[in-house]
């Protein structure tokens, strides 16, 4: 069994793994962010179809704290919130998994540590978590790229962990990918400079707009997302949304990459499962 995951990881770049935590585990995980977190006061709109968030400090040094991004579109235009703040919420990161017992333990349930070592990465450590809320209607777009962008090490490493909380489908923006599209190289990476960040392109190639496959899952599946493999979501416009837990763990025997945007304070080191 576990072999044939392996094989169909390495030949797809992604896998489905239906009902891997259950519906009560799902609830676990709303529950505690609705109960346990409010928002901040500093609103920092989290778009990735625009730069200017990236120069927040906010957003910079959210690495190893649980901070809170905003959707674009629920403001107005003088600049307040359309909604409820709990309506109006893209995600929160980065730092869930190692700050939060129950997202913790979540995180570093045995199976899960199992799973990934059987995938190869034989001395694990979470980098990242986030909670993405995809909002009914407004819920944004995540524009096609590929995780090694954000999340660099040499070798390449990362591989991303998506827990739908809730069924994912085209209505309400669910994931799509390009089935072996890990095998094309690495576009860009994003790394931090004197003055914040930057995209640096690697390869012109031009990341997939056709060919990409919906993977619409039901709630507690697992969907297994190679780090080189093109992926992204689409708007939210439908009245449910779409929460996901989303967590990126890398090999600890490959070289985390010092520009990546995501540092941690070292009293703060990346832990395993
Ligand atoms: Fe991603």
């Amino acid at each position: 069994m576990t072999k044939n995951l392996r094989a169909a990881f390495e030949r797809d770049g992604y896998l489905i793994l239906p009902g891997f935590v259950d519906g009560a585990a799902c609830d676990a995980l709303k529950g505690r962010m609705v109960e346990a977190f409010e928002p901040d006061e500093v609103a920092t709109i989290f778009s990735t179809t625009e730069k200017t968030h990236a120069q927040d400090a906010y957003f910079l040094e959210s690495g190893d704290k649980i901070r809170f991004f905003f959707e674009e579109e629920a403001f107005d235009r003088e600049g307040r919130l359309r909604q409820a703040k709990e309506a109006s919420i893209n995600k929160v990161g980065h730092a869930l998994h190692d700050l939060d017992p129950v997202f913790d333990g979540f995180s570093r349930a045995p199976a899960l540590a199992e799973l990934v070592k059987a995938l190869g990465l034989q001395a694990a450590l979470l980098l990242q978590s986030m909670y993405i809320f995809k909002q009914p209607r407004i819920g944004g777009e995540v524009i096609c790229h590929q995780d090694a962008t954000f999340l660099h090490t040499e070798p390449q490493s990362v591989v991303g962990l998506w827990f739908a909380l809730e069924d994912a489908t085209k209505e309400n923006g669910c994931l799509w990918a390009e089935p072996g599209g890990h095998e094309g190289p690495l576009r860009s990476r994003f790394i931090r400079n004197d003055r914040g960040t930057e995209m640096i392109e690697l390869d012109s190639t031009p990341l997939p707009t056709e060919g990409l496959a919906p993977l619409e899952v039901e709630r507690g599946s697992l969907v297994v997302l190679h780090g080189l493999l093109p992926h992204w979501s689409a708007p939210n416009r439908s009245a449910s949304s779409r929460h996901a837990y989303a967590l990126h763990v890398i090999d600890g025997e490959a070289h985390y990459s010092r520009d990546n945007w995501l540092q941690r304070a070292e009293d703060m080191p990346l832990r395993g499962f």
